[in-house]
């Protein structure tokens, strides 16, 4: 079809493993560009499926399903990082995958994902394995309070973690995170919190968002702007830092890194996301190419798109918190004319879940910020939102 090898043009059919608003908003960018969507979850009537061509309901590890739904597409990709190295290997069997299967495996797994960074000189702060009581005692005592237990597997969004204020704390914080397999982490007193989100190419080309800063509240990412405010080396040094981890890992999509910025300047990898982030939704509105087309064209093998920024933008995430006094006023956050609204279809609006986010534009990142807060105000007090 085309003369391009390794093309999988407009047309095909993209299979996403996973279910939530990572993968509706790629399959919106997707279904733009004239692709087909499917996408398999252990859930009905969700997030992507209700914006995909076909939803299958299947448990991740019911690998004749994944086989089935590999089959019938011309690239898997995924938006839930706790796929299992077997499911992508079935996967694998029908369709390329990507990224690859063992780009998911190093970074699902934050012992995995550390070894990997560390070993390849990547920047963290001092961590060490637990899988005992005994062990964390010991890290502790060389790696000092504070520190911050995570669980090895499954943590997102906080969970799975607890900060260790003092030595003595270890045994309520082993139980705290369920007494298994952990990581022992350095608390970071850091000056600001960014990410990298960025992209390569089947043919090995590399393009990157710039840096993003990321306010979160309660482990929760609240609100991120674009461009994040640092000086140039540091802006240059995370590039590079991406740059050199989507190589290392050989990744053909897109990956974010999340990192610390210290008070003296330095930048910590705190962890990786082998897909799209929440940090760079804003580029759905703000860039020429956002994280989810870029997904696309990385992993059908196309050129990558500009990432040029048109104006500085910041993003606020909709929680369901929001929703406890009842249903948001939407008509106020979209009487600020230049904030768009994004909401995922979920029906449920627990607190804590992410619901949607604002994303808003303006002449600098503050004046962005300070928008999408206002907007995100309006929700709650229709009164503030413009007249
Ligand atoms: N070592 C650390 N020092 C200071 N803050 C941390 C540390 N680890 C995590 N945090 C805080 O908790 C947030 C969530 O932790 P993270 O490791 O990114 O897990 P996840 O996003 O998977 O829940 C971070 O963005 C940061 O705000
Ligand atoms: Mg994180």
């Amino acid at each position: 079809m085309s003369r391009r090898s390794g093309i999988i043009p407009p047309g095909s059919t993209v299979g996403v493993l996973g279910s939530g608003q990572l993968g509706r908003m790629f399959a919106i960018a997707a279904r733009r560009m004239g692709y087909r969507v499917h996408t398999l979850s252990p859930e009905y009537d969700t997030p992507t499926g209700q914006v995909a061509d076909r939803e299958v309901t299947a448990a991740y590890d019911d690998l004749d399903a994944v086989r089935a739904f590999a089959r019938a597409v011309d690239v898997v990709t995924f938006e839930f990082e706790n796929v299992s190295a077997a499911a992508t290997a079935a996967a694998a069997e029908h369709a390329p995958v990507r990224p690859a299967g063992s780009v998911l495996h190093a970074t699902q797994h934050r012992l995995r994902e550390k070894g990997f960074l560390a070993g390849a000189g990547f920047p963290v702060a001092p961590f060490a394995p637990v899988r005992s009581l005994s062990d964390l005692e010991r890290a502790l005592a060389t790696i000092g309070a504070p520190a911050v237990l995570k669980t090895a597997g499954w943590g997102y969004d906080g969970k799975g973690q607890a900060k260790i204020a003092a030595t003595g704390e270890a045994a309520a914080a082993w139980a705290a995170t369920g007494e298994q397999e952990a990581v022992l982490e350095a608390f970071v007193d850091f000056d600001r919190e960014v990410s990298v989100v960025a992209a390569r190419g089947l043919d090995g080309s590399f393009a990157h968002f710039g840096v993003i800063e990321n306010r979160h509240q309660r482990h929760i990412l609240d609100v991120s702007t674009a461009p994040a405010i640092v000086p140039p080396g540091v802006e240059r040094e995370a590039v590079e830092i991406a740059r050199g981890i989507l190589e290392k890992l050989e990744v053909v999509g897109v990956l974010a890194v999340e990192m610390f910025l210290t008070r003296d300047g330095r930048l910590l990898v705190n962890e990786l996301a082998p897909r799209p982030h929440n940090s760079g939704h804003l580029t759905f509105d703000a860039c020429v190419t956002s994280q989810f087309e870029q997904q696309l064209r990385a992993i059908c093998g196309l050129p990558l798109g500009s990432t040029e920024l048109l104006r500085p933008a910041a993003m606020a995430n909709l929680l369901g918190d929001l929703w406890a006094p009842g249903e948001p006023d939407w008509a106020a956050a979209c009487a600020f004319p230049d904030v768009k609204l994004h909401l995922y279809g979920k029906a449920a609006a627990r607190p804590g879940r992410k619901m949607g986010h604002l994303t808003a534009m303006a002449a600098t990142p503050e004046e962005a910020m300070r928008k999408v807060l206002a907007a995100r105000e309006a929700l709650l007090s229709p009164s503030a939102a413009p007249a």
